[in-house]
């Protein structure tokens, strides 16, 4: 019943579905395992993953390394980053939390994760030649899922990152020897110009093509990226459309996730450390830094637990692929099984944000407007006139005035998000259902994954918490 609602909600799709798909593959996936539990799979496997330092990249590691315990190695891209070398990032990078579990029961498992020097954006990936050579040979999985996400980001450094180094790992990863699956990470809204938006590839439109051949000249950003939600969303498409027509005869799958938010089970609840997307907006509003936000009651907000998420890939990477020209797309995304709107999940956050004493004057439900000239007076009197009171209080007791700063930032935020607040998409799963219904009992447990099973009261508490203690409290930057 929901979903015919949603269809009849959502007729401004400008695509008939499934008329401009191009992979060859159905529409679900068939299973045929040769192994009989996922950590088999990859038993003396070694896995090559970009994005490792990164929210997913985190967690698929930690999970790879807790449930998978025979696998042999997981070599990471990271690039040095402001001074910092590329050892001393890896140590950082398992230096928190979300490692604790996995170094009280097996320390040494950490010693599987092997650091490869490189950045996205220099040539041939900045990855020494002996470096290369080891990848070549002995990785036989690879998770691509580095990628400049901040929606802020000029042109050329999202494509520079994002497309142009998608490129080069698609040529590194073709020339390993036993490359047995290349897993791209996506994103649904590459995909935002169609409000259904099905486990298919979809064709880029002349334009985009034009992007990629000619975006280190473009200077008219604007007109390239006029009708996506952001440059991030451009590249992400284009990203789809490189892997699946240049990828030659490796096997290729394609996850999609949503919206991304902090753990809610496994290994450590509510662990965050990002600010991105909903976790931003919900966490300004809790601290009443945000006082309203684009959208309406009924928008739905695409969340999906990062745990989930990560086991998802885990288990869609073990999957043989029937035929090699197939290209099996999995949508990770609650809207189609398990929707929440954007008013219901913000008013649960406020709710356990109250109760865990964020800020008791804010309101107890979430404030959203279609309407500019609304949000601008709501923001001028409610948000900017209190903030520059504020800040004149600290300027008067000789401290830095932060106020008004925030309250900017606050505001850019809800414009970044506008396009996907202001927008229900009905991201569809049936690829992703039909494989977690495959998994035997044990796999199900241990690579949890249905979004279907999620009690959003439960999580946005989890979520609630987790933001406060790790990002809020924990001041990750
Ligand atoms: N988070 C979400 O809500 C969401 C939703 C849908 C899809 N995705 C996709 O999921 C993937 C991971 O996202 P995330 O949330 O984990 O993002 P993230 O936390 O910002 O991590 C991005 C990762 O990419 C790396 N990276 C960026 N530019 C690089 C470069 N030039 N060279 C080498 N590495 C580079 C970063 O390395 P440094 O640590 O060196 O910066 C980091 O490891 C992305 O492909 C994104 O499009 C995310």
């Amino acid at each position: 019943m929901y979903r015919v609602v949603r269809c009849l909600v959502v007729s401004r799709v400008p695509y008939s579905l499934g008329t401009n798909r191009y992979s060859t593959g159905s529409s679900t996936f068939a299973t045929d395992k040769p192994y009989a539990r996922v950590s088999d799979y990859y038993a003396g496997r070694s896995v090559f993953i970009t994005g490792g330092t990164g929210f997913l990249g985190k967690v698929i590691i930690e999970r790879l390394l807790y449930n998978c315990t025979e696998i042999e190695n997981i070599f990471v891209l990271i690039r040095p980053k402001k001074g910092v070398s590329t050892q001393k990032r890896l140590e950082e990078m398992t230096n928190v939390p979300l490692f604790t579990k996995l170094k009280q029961r097996r320390p040494d498992d950490l010693k599987k994760i092997i650091p490869v020097e490189g950045d996205m954006t220099a040539p041939q990936l900045g990855i020494k030649s002996y470096d290369q050579e080891t990848l070549i040979n002995k990785v036989s999985v690879v998770f691509h899922s580095a990628a400049t996400v901040r929606f802020a980001d000029t042109f050329k450094e999202t494509m520079d990152a994002n497309v142009g180094g998608t490129r080069k790992v698609l040529n590194l990863s073709k020339k390993i020897k036993n490359i047995d699956k290349f897993v791209y990470i996506s994103t649904a809204y590459s995909n935002s110009d169609k409000l259904i938006i099905d486990e298919v590839l979809y064709q880029p439109s002349e334009k985009m093509k034009e992007i990629d051949k000619y975006y280190e000249k473009i200077l008219m950003q604007k007109y390239f990226t006029d009708d996506v939600p952001n440059i991030y969303a451009v590249s992400k498409a284009l990203c789809e459309h490189i892997v699946s027509t240049e990828r030659g005869s490796m096997p290729l799958i394609m996850v999609r996730p949503s919206i991304v938010t902090p753990i809610l089970k496994e290994p450590l609840p509510g662990w965050a450390d990002t600010w991105i997307a909903a976790t931003a907006i919900y966490s300004d509003m809790a601290r009443g830094v945000m006082t309203i936000m684009y959208g309406n009651d009924k928008n739905v907000c695409d969340l999906v637990p990062v745990d989930y998420l990560c086991n998802f890939i885990i288990v869609a990477a073990a999957q043989k692929i029937p035929r090699s020209d197939d290209i099996p797309v999995f949508n990770f995304s609650s809207s189609s099984v398990n929707p929440i709107t954007w008013q219901r999940a913000g008013d649960l956050f406020l709710k356990e944000s109250k109760n865990l004493g964020y800020n008791s004057r804010v309101p107890n439900k979430v404030l959203q407007t279609e309407s500019k000239l609304v949000a601008r007076t709501t923001v001028f009197l409610c948000q900017y006139l209190p903030s520059i009171l504020k800040d004149i209080g600290l300027i008067i007791t000789g401290k830095k005035p932060r106020y008004l700063k925030d309250s900017r930032r606050s505001t850019l935020l809800r414009e970044l998000m506008k396009p996907f607040s202001t927008t229900s998409w009905l991201i569809k799963s049936d690829n992703t259902q039909a494989l977690i219904a495959s998994l035997d009992e044990n796999d199900k447990s241990i690579f949890f994954c249905n979004v279907a099973d999620i009690d959003w009261e439960k999580y946005m508490q989890t979520f609630c918490l987790g933001v406060k203690k790790y990002l809020v409290d924990g001041k990750v930057k």
